[in-house]
């Protein structure tokens, strides 16, 4: 796998506003998993107090990785390979607005959920945009926008003793390489190549089923994602080892299909 990893997977991986608990439990993750992370916030100082925090969990852990964990201003952050948006909903245009130049032509991974909690759960917040994917996308004309990990929680994400082994991501975009990109990473995380769910119009239902995900999850004590152990695609790669994922398209290839 570590051939697969070394050359075929972006060498950076940003992550916008990755002070909360997703994008720390996603940084933590990615570089357990041996990428070099700049975890980004609107404030820097911040971000490197975060960085530094989360760098001694991974100690913690007792794993050696050939990864890294930096705090870095959002500017910075965005200048990576691969660029994570974690901020809430809420701060999504405050983020992004001010970084389409450096954004320009990359592979930008949505995992926003639009969702409000209350005292009788979770539920998708209205919105002028059909999904915050999209809503990512509109704002970034000049970027491959992908939506990923809306169904990994934050708590497993950043929980030693928890194993990613086996989660599924969905995975939906409307560039084949920049999926392919992108659900490649997703077997860094969970030892599982992502599951294409089609096109980045696909966010509206996958967003809003994270807040069925939860209220399954509270109602039931567990910690349950999505599985799809009979997805012929996905197990045929995998039953053909590291190889075949290798002949996915390169990060850097510039030919293009929708
Ligand atoms: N929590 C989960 O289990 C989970 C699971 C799947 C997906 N997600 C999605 O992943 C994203 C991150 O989740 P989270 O729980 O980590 O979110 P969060 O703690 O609410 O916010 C993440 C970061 O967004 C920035 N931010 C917050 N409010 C903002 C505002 N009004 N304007 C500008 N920036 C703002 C802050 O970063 P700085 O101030 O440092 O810039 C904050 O640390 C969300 O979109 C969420 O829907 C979360």
């Amino acid at each position: 796998v570590s051939a697969f990893l070394a050359g075929g997977l972006p060498q950076s991986l940003g992550v916008l506003s990755g002070t909360g608990p997703h994008g720390r439990g996603l940084a933590r993750r990615f570089a357990l998993a041996g990428h070099d992370v700049r975890l980004g916030s609107r404030d820097a100082v911040r971000a490197a107090m975060v960085a530094e925090r989360l760098m001694a969990r991974v100690g913690h852990v007792g794993r050696s990785t050939a990864g890294s964990l930096s705090g870095v201003g959002n500017d910075e952050a965005a200048q990576c390979d691969v660029v994570i948006i974690a901020a809430a909903w809420e701060g999504c245009d405050e983020v992004l607005s001010p970084l389409t130049g450096q954004l320009h032509g990359k592979v930008v991974v949505s995992c926003v959920n639009p969702l409000g909690f209350d005292a009788t759960g979770a539920h998708r917040l209205p919105t002028d945009a059909p999904s915050a994917a999209e809503h990512v996308a509109a704002l970034l004309p000049d970027c491959r926008v992908v939506g990923a990990f809306h169904h990994l929680s934050a708590s497993l994400l950043l929980d030693p003793a928890a194993s990613l082994a086996g989660s599924e991501v969905l995975v939906c975009g409307d560039r084949y390489e920049a999926k392919a990109i992108v659900r490649r990473l997703c077997h860094s995380l969970t030892g599982r190549v992502g599951i294409d769910a089609g096109r980045l119009e696909m966010a509206r239902h996958i967003e809003a089923f994270t807040a069925v995900l939860i209220s399954i999850n509270k109602q039931y004590g567990v910690q349950s994602g999505v599985a799809f152990p009979q997805v012929p695609a996905l197990r045929a790669i995998e039953a053909t080892g590291p190889m075949a994922f290798g002949e996915l398209p390169d990060l850097h290839s510039t030919s293009e299909s929708a």
